[in-house]
């Protein structure tokens, strides 16, 4: 560490924040939020509690995730209002899922319609560890260069590391699907229901383990961590599904399963 560091790091420590996490990059290029001011993301573990993927909080009953964190409704648990993995913090709401629905026209080859939907078994208590996020309108889309958070405990760097036991946010800009879709780029495997976003020199991204998670913009949930080329390169931003595109699909989705007459 060198010395402005570690007197910023003193300075830190004074602010009662771990220092050895300044050191290190998660999310990459991210920092730790206030515990618990991110309140709508979950983590989607195994049942033996291996964190595998992000979600995000629409409802009570349901999350949104990406289809390629499909595991299986049998393996699956979402885990709500955590902050540290590691550390049993007495806010975590741990809710099987009740089914799984993924995008019936998801390919996994280019990526295309990567979202899922959770209903989960029984409702999350919404507290002030727990809350939900804001769908964005049919359609809506956001400028480029607008800035978005995204969020999650995925890797640190494309090298791997370890998946943090903090949650970690970083603030990107929208990239306009032209420029991703661009031969510099991603050479024209960006489709319309995909959204890029993050700097051109690269440096701030989400990466594995943060898949399925939110990037929100303007209040909303705009995108779904879906993929990228390795994680943080400059000319790469991340790829996100585009949640705007399945406004509708999300409201038919949830509003059929409620016709169905069950008493929930
Ligand atoms: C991306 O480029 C490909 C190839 O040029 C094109 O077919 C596709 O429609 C483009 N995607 C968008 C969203 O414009």
């Amino acid at each position: 560490m060198d010395l402005p560091s570690l007197l910023l790091c003193i300075l830190v420590e004074l602010l009662a924040v771990n220092c050895l996490d300044m050191a290190e990059e998660r999310i990459v290029g991210g920092y730790a939020p206030v515990p618990h001011s991110i309140k709508y993301i979950v983590s989607l573990q195994t049942t033996d509690r291996q964190h595998i993927c992000g979600g995000t909080l629409i409802n009570k009953y349901w999350v949104i995730t990406a289809a390629h964190c499909n595991i299986g409704v049998d393996k699956m648990m979402v885990v709500a209002g955590d902050y540290s993995l590691s550390i049993y913090e007495g806010t975590e709401q741990e809710i099987l899922p009740q089914f799984l629905v993924p995008h019936p026209e998801h390919d996994a080859l280019n990526n295309n319609n990567d979202i899922m939907l959770v209903k989960l078994r029984a409702p999350v208590y919404l507290n002030s560890y727990v809350s939900i996020a804001l769908l964005p309108k049919q359609g809506a889309s956001v400028a480029e260069g607008r800035m978005c958070r995204v969020s999650g405990w995925g890797y640190t760097s494309s090298s791997g590391g370890q998946i943090p036991s903090t949650l970690r946010t970083v603030k990107i800009p929208v990239v306009s699907t032209e420029k991703c879709n661009s031969t510099e780029s991603f050479s024209g495997t960006i489709t319309e229901t995909m959204l890029c976003a993050g700097f051109s020199n690269g440096g701030k991204d989400a990466c594995m383990g943060d898949s399925g998670g939110p990037l929100v913009c303007e209040g909303r949930l705009y995108g779904v961590v879906s993929w990228g080329r390795g994680c943080a390169e400059a000319g790469f931003p991340g790829v996100y599904t585009a949640v705007s595109k399945y406004r509708r699909w999300i409201d038919e989705t949830i509003s059929s399963y409620y016709g169905r007459c069950d008493n929930n």
